[in-house]
């Protein structure tokens, strides 16, 4: 008898590839992968709790299942992930959803199998939060599902404590693979035929290992064949030159940097605990531009911080406009339980955090959507990714992105393609392949 399991995934690009090791768990005991809970015999939630919407999300979708669990009392539900490794929260979850059968957290996930096994032995619900107790676990096999990117850890858990974070606190200390791992690791990707790298962690800026994060960026470059590199997140504070001379001088790192700035106000910045200022990080962008003209540079902006002022505010899109960001993820502050925000005076009440955000969301979409104009009548090179259904279409991203659409009557995921654009629509762009 074929025993199937469904993973449902909440989150960061961490939490997308902590999936994927869920999922070569999962196999290894002889499950398979099946795309709905209906026929599932073990489902999996994979959590969020960045934000007070990431945590609602779950909980109804797990509360859905209480129907199918009372037809299907053998179906195992797990829950894993960042929320139940928050303070009480597994308590919580086990009293509001009884017929949940595991909850694990962030640090115990290689131990999986064993929670299910004790589980099928028992009647009672397995539940195991484990503190961060400093270690890396290298024994999972992802099944990797985002052929041709591949994600690969190089840290794990975030020593900044950004006042309004809950990272920190269900990740853990920050944590460096070996570099000795990590290169091995990229070179069996890259010899299996993965054709993008991206690595992984809270700030890749602060990695320590045998070599720096320049020095181990630079050694993954050196590593024969055509593939792209790309790396998340980077704190700006951490963000240095020798970063940017290696990204200048290797054509396979992508001209591309996700770097955080949150506000442009120098208080709120200091109030969020980020230790740069709005000039400082100005100075990092220009420096970067100077040396690397066509990098695109995107970001996370949070509005209504506890404090934030209609000046904070304004500071904010004063920056958006100077740097001129690629595209940008925008975010109304949400307050998370055991923060130091959480306890900030001055609140910013909802309906204004609304209208900033709207105003915000405006100007990103302006600066983004001029940008594609930019790209009318060019020829990009596109690394495809997958088909669109819906479009009829394939799709991929250039080193900068930008996704394009293309019609190709071969499968072509997996190859570097070059389209000229024909057309533009908001973020999309849709070309032609040239050959
Ligand atoms: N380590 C990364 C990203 C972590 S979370 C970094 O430091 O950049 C991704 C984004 O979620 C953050 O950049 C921030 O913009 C947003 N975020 C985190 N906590 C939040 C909160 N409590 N409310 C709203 N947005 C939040
Ligand atoms: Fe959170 Fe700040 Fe760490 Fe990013 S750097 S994960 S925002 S505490
Ligand atoms: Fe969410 Fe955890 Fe990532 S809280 S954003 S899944 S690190």
């Amino acid at each position: 008898m074929k025993k199937f399991y469904h993973i449902i995934t909440y989150g960061c690009q961490m939490n997308v590839h902590e999936s994927e090791k869920i999922a070569g768990i999962l196999s290894e005991m002889g499950y398979e992968s099946c795309s709905s809970p209906e026929e599932a015999d073990i489902v999996v939630f994979n959590t969020c709790c960045i934000r007070e919407n990431a945590e609602n999300h779950a909980f109804g979708n797990i509360g859905m299942l209480k129907k199918l669990k009372q037809r299907r009392r053998d179906m195992i539900v797990a829950v894993g992930g960042c929320l139940p490794q928050q303070m009480n929260k597994a308590e919580n979850i086990h009293e509001k959803f009884p017929y949940v059968d595991i909850i694990f957290g962030t640090h115990n996930l290689h131990d999986l199998k064993s929670l299910i096994l004790k589980k099928l032995a028992s009647k009672e619900p397995v539940i195991s939060i484990p503190e961060d107790d400093g270690s890396i676990c290298e024994e999972d096999v992802p099944l990797r599902t985002s052929y041709p990117n591949a994600w690969v850890n190089i840290t794990y858990g975030c020593n900044n404590f950004c006042s309004y974070c809950i990272v920190p606190y269900v990740r853990g200390r920050e944590r460096s693979r070996s570099s000795e791992r990590i290169i091995a690791e990229v070179r069996s990707l890259v010899a299996e035929g993965y054709k993008e790298i991206t690595l992984l962690g809270q700030n890749v800026n602060s990695y320590r290992g045998e070599l720096t994060f320049p020095q181990l960026l630079e050694t993954i470059a050196n590593i024969e064949g055509k593939f792209r590199i790309r790396f998340m997140t980077s704190h700006p504070k951490d963000f240095s030159d020798e970063l940017i001379e290696v990204m200048a001088k290797y054509p396979k790192i992508c001209h591309c940097l996700h770097l955080p700035v949150q506000s442009g106000s120098d208080s709120i910045l200091a109030a969020m605990n980020r230790r740069y200022t709005s000039g400082q990080y100005l100075e990092k962008v220009v420096k970067l531009k100077a040396r690397i003209p066509d990098c695109a540079i995107t970001t996370d902006l949070i509005v209504g911080f506890p404090g934030e002022t209609d000046e904070d505010f304004e500071a904010t899109l004063d920056l958006v406009k100077k740097v001129n960001f690629a595209s940008a993820f925008t975010f109304v502050y949400s307050k998370r339980q055991g923060t130091k925000a959480a306890e900030m005076p001055d609140q910013v009440p909802e309906e204004v955090s609304k209208a900033r955000i709207m105003r915000l969301v405006e100007l990103v979409n302006s600066q983004t959507r001029s940008l594609s104009e930019t790209y009318l009548g060019k020829t990009i090179e596109i690394l495809c990714e997958d088909y669109d259904d819906k479009r009829g279409m394939y799709m991929g991203r250039d080193e900068y992105g930008r996704m394009g659409y293309f019609i190709s009557s071969q499968n072509m995921i997996g190859k570097f393609v070059k389209i000229q654009i024909k057309q533009v629509n908001g973020i999309s762009l849709t070309g032609s392949a040239v050959v």
